[in-house]
């Protein structure tokens, strides 16, 4: 597959992460793009150069850059603005994981929002000569929409009730970015996604967290009664549906990105069971003695469910990893890749980050 963008230099915040990852994965393995891409990204715990190293191997200073910035930090944001000729900017970057949010609201507050503002900002004074031809890319999430019940689905057009300190910050994103639209005409879009899963997930989220503690036979803690209801999606194809957004929707139009794939949380876990029972050859039900009920998160936000009607009818996304099949691709990754789980679990990729980044 080849990419025919318009965008020639592409900033990714957040490239170090899990989604940010496998986007930069995607578009220089999958749809081999042949522009430049900047990797901007402060590597907090939850960013790893590391996933990159082979990206950086082959690409590095020619097509690839990697910046060590913190998005807070606006003066280091302009600066990016001057050394590379930026006409495009896809923003990941950002405090993801909700239970931090609940412990510690802090980070969430500047890196989502304020973080956001100063990239916008930038963005306004350095494309001011001509916001059209240059795109500003704004990556959220179906938690902006709050909790449904039983039945119902989000659409772009559902009212924001944010419910968490996370899913706050990250409508308070999403409304500056469509007021830099509405005010200064800025190119901005929109794509709020549902659960991504797959390869170089940090292991605090529900998917890996559970695969690794099955390999050491700890406890699988399911929060509340298990019932609560996620719409998961393959990471590669969330990162399809952002390329198709970035390149061919609507400035100051947001579009819903999801699985159409519902899972109550126990049925998900009795799943996952299953298949590393049958993958580390043990009967089928052995690890699921593991699972524990646990006390529920607070606020927990009972049912996600997305309707991506509006980006399959106008800009033909289709999802092309079938559950089952994404669950043992991840599977297998978890399994496959000791290294990578070792140097996470041990906070050996730290290390390598000071010696690489830090003492230069
Ligand atoms: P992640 O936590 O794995 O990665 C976030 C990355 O952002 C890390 O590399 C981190 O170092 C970097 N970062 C954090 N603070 C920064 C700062 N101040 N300056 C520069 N870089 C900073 O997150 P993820 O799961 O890959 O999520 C990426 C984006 O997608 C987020 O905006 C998130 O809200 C959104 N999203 C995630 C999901 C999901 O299921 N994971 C679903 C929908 C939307
Ligand atoms: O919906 C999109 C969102 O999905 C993204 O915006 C967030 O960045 C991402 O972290 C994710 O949020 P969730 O809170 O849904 O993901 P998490 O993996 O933390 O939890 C998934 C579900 O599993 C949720 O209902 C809480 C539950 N859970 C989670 C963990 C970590 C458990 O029952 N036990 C656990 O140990």
């Amino acid at each position: 597959m080849e990419s025919n963008s318009k965008y020639k230099c592409i900033v990714v915040t957040g490239g170090a992460g899990f989604i940010g990852t496998n986007f930069i994965r995607y578009l220089f393995e999958k749809i081999h793009y042949p522009g430049v891409i900047v990797n901007v990204d402060k590597l907090t715990y939850a960013g790893n150069p590391e996933n990159l190293a082979d990206i950086e191997a082959k690409f590095g200073g020619k097509r690839y850059f990697f910046e060590k910035i913190d998005i807070c930090d606006f003066n280091a944001c302009e600066k990016l603005f001057t050394t590379y000729n930026i006409d495009c900017v896809v923003h990941f970057a950002a405090e993801s994981h909700v239970d931090r949010s609940i412990h510690g609201p802090k980070d969430f507050i500047y890196t989502n929002i304020i973080g956001t503002f100063n990239l916008l900002e930038c963005c306004r004074s350095a494309w001011e000569n001509d916001y059209a031809s240059r795109r500003f890319h704004h990556i959220s999430t179906d938690e902006v929409y709050g909790s449904l019940g039983e039945t119902g689905y989000f659409y772009e057009t559902t009212p924001y009730d944010p419910r968490s300190p996370y899913s706050a910050s990250k409508a308070s994103s999403d409304h500056l970015v469509m007021a830099y639209y509405h005010t200064y005409g800025l190119n901005v879009t929109i794509s709020n996604c549902s659960n991504n899963y797959g390869p170089y997930q940090f292991p605090e989220k529900l998917i890996p967290l559970m695969i690794l503690n099955m390999k050491s036979e700890k406890p699988l803690p399911v929060y509340g009664d298990g019932k609560n209801v996620r719409d998961w999606l393959y990471v590669e194809d969330h990162c399809l549906g952002v390329w198709l957004v970035v390149n061919e929707g609507k400035a100051g139009e947001t579009y819903n990105i999801g699985g159409e794939n519902e899972w109550h949380n126990i049925d998900l876990v009795q799943k996952l069971c299953e298949i590393v029972a049958e993958k580390t050859g043990k009967s089928r039900d052995y690890y699921k003695k593991l699972i524990t009920f646990v006390k529920d998160r607070p606020g927990h936000d009972r049912r996600y469910a997305i309707n991506c009607d509006k980006i399959k009818n106008e800009l033909n996304f289709r999802q092309t990893v079938e559950f089952s099949q994404g669950l043992e691709k991840t599977v297998d990754w978890y399994l496959n890749n000791k290294e990578w789980i070792e140097r996470v679990k041990s906070g050996e990729y730290r290390k390598w980050i000071e010696r690489n980044y830090e003492k230069r």
